[in-house]
């Protein structure tokens, strides 16, 4: 007989079932011991009575604590006290493993949980929050992939800076100096449109953010997209599409663990129905005024604050565009005549998660970006395999990145990013 995983024998509900696991709960009298058992699908309530086993057995049974991992063989019926409305008749059992005792039972400080990661990502929680990741990682790769896009890789040794010079990781290279952490793929990527036009990657990238918040990892990953020929506006349905197909996924295929999670998928479904928003900076301003009495001088990027105030009023994303030039990065265009403003936009999340995505046009007149790079700090030469793309057959094209773990925390309902990735790193974390 084979094994079935808790689930199949749920589906099963009736008749023998071969089990394997590890012992979620356990608990004892004279006569029962009850244990849950725990797989990767659910977890289901086994029952061994006392009569059916000899001293030796008995003994055995009763000693078994959390985390233990058993096979074990029995009869399974329906049982609505149970905690998933079936359970097991114990009538085989073999123990694994018996485990030591399990340090994470009671009540824990978040910081000994932290503590004890590798141990906590056990949890319900946590597993369910492994599974919609391993979704949207899936969603991310079949949304690009469906629209002919090649999945395109890129160093993340580099030796420039393409989001500011202050959240870059230096590297200890041998003996050399200024080589940083891939803070974003883009200076790569961009070279590689001309050889296959349409590239996406899900990679991991590095930002030395001081600021301790609950939106910021120094190691994150994310999910670039980038693509010749393409405007601004078309991006932007494609950022909108992206997000729309990821979240549809989730809601359809990971009902259970948002249950667990308890997340409110009401909340979810305007951003897979609706429209977003679409708004200029300006247009945000004046929003800010009239809906939310914040007067904010025109040229000041958007703050945490802001983009907070502005998303409360959706329950969808929110797609600001036109950005001032000055709060933008030197790659982005130049919004045709008003040369103050540049054709970058970002996506904020609803319920206060923040920016998901971030991209823009890519200015494609050479002199204004070795002059934006100087105005930097930056030399040019160290650009320069950069540069060439705009002297050998330059094309409009544009591009974004979505964090991952945002639009993951937004989609869980998580309090802090750190929860939306197993081994979170953090101006203050970087073990176990
Ligand atoms: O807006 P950002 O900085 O854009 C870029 O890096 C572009 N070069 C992307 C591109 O056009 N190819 O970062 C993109 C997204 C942000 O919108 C945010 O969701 C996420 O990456 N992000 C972070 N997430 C968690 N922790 C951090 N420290 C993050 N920094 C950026
Ligand atoms: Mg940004």
């Amino acid at each position: 007989m084979t094994y079935l995983s808790v689930e199949e024998a749920i589906k099963k509900g009736k008749g023998i079932v071969k089990l394997r696991g590890w012992v979620h709960r356990e608990r004892g009298s004279n006569q029962f011991k009850f244990i849950v058992l725990r797989d990767n699908t659910n977890i289901l309530q086994c029952v061994f009575k006392k009569e059916k086993y000899n001293n030796k057995e008995w003994e055995d049974i009763d000693k078994l604590l959390v985390e233990s991992s058993v096979e074990l063989e029995g009869k399974i019926h329906e049982d609505k006290r149970a905690p998933t409305g079936y359970e097991v008749q114990v009538e085989k059992f073999k123990v694994i493993q018996r485990s030591e005792d399990f340090p994470l039972q009671k009540d824990q400080s978040v910081e000994f949980l932290a503590d004890n990661r590798h141990l906590w990502l056990r949890s319900r929680k946590m597993t369910s929050m492994l599974k919609i990741r391993s979704t949207v990682f899936r969603a991310i790769h079949d949304y690009f992939r469906n629209l002919g896009y090649y999945e395109y890789h890129s160093p993340i040794f580099q030796a420039v800076q393409c989001e500011g010079g202050s959240t870059l990781f230096d590297v200890a290279y041998f003996k050399q100096k200024g080589v940083f952490l891939a803070q974003t793929w883009q200076l790569y990527a961009e070279p590689a449109i001309f050889a296959l036009e349409k590239i996406y990657t899900i990679s991991p990238a590095f930002r030395a953010e001081k600021s301790k918040t609950s939106r910021h990892l120094t190691e994150l990953w994310m999910a670039e997209m980038e693509a010749a020929w393409m405007e601004f506006d078309d991006l932007l349905d494609n950022g909108e599409g992206l997000l729309k197909y990821i979240m549809k996924e989730v809601v359809t295929k990971n009902k259970e663990e948002l249950k667990i999670l308890e997340r409110d998928v009401k909340k979810l479904e305007p951003t897979i129905k609706k429209p977003f928003t679409r708004m200029t900076y300006d247009q945000a301003l004046d929003l800010l005024k009239k809906k939310c009495g914040m007067t904010i001088e025109w040229g000041k990027d958007l703050r945490t604050i802001e983009e907070d105030k502005l998303s409360a009023l959706y329950d969808t994303p929110i797609i600001v565009t036109r950005y001032p030039k000055k709060v933008k990065a030197f790659y982005m265009k130049e919004d045709g005549k008003m040369n103050k403003i540049v054709l970058g936009v970002d996506f904020i999340a609803p319920e206060g998660y923040g920016e998901i995505i971030g991209g823009s046009e890519r200015e494609s007149n050479l002199k204004e970006i070795e002059r934006r790079l100087k105005e930097e700090g930056e030399n040019p030469e160290q650009y320069k395999f950069y540069l060439d793309t705009r002297r050998y057959g330059s094309v409009p094209h544009s591009g974004f990145g979505m964090g991952v773990e945002r639009v993951i925390a937004w989609i869980c309902g998580l309090d802090n990013i750190k929860d939306a990735i197993a081994f979170p790193r953090t101006t203050t974390r970087f073990k176990p």
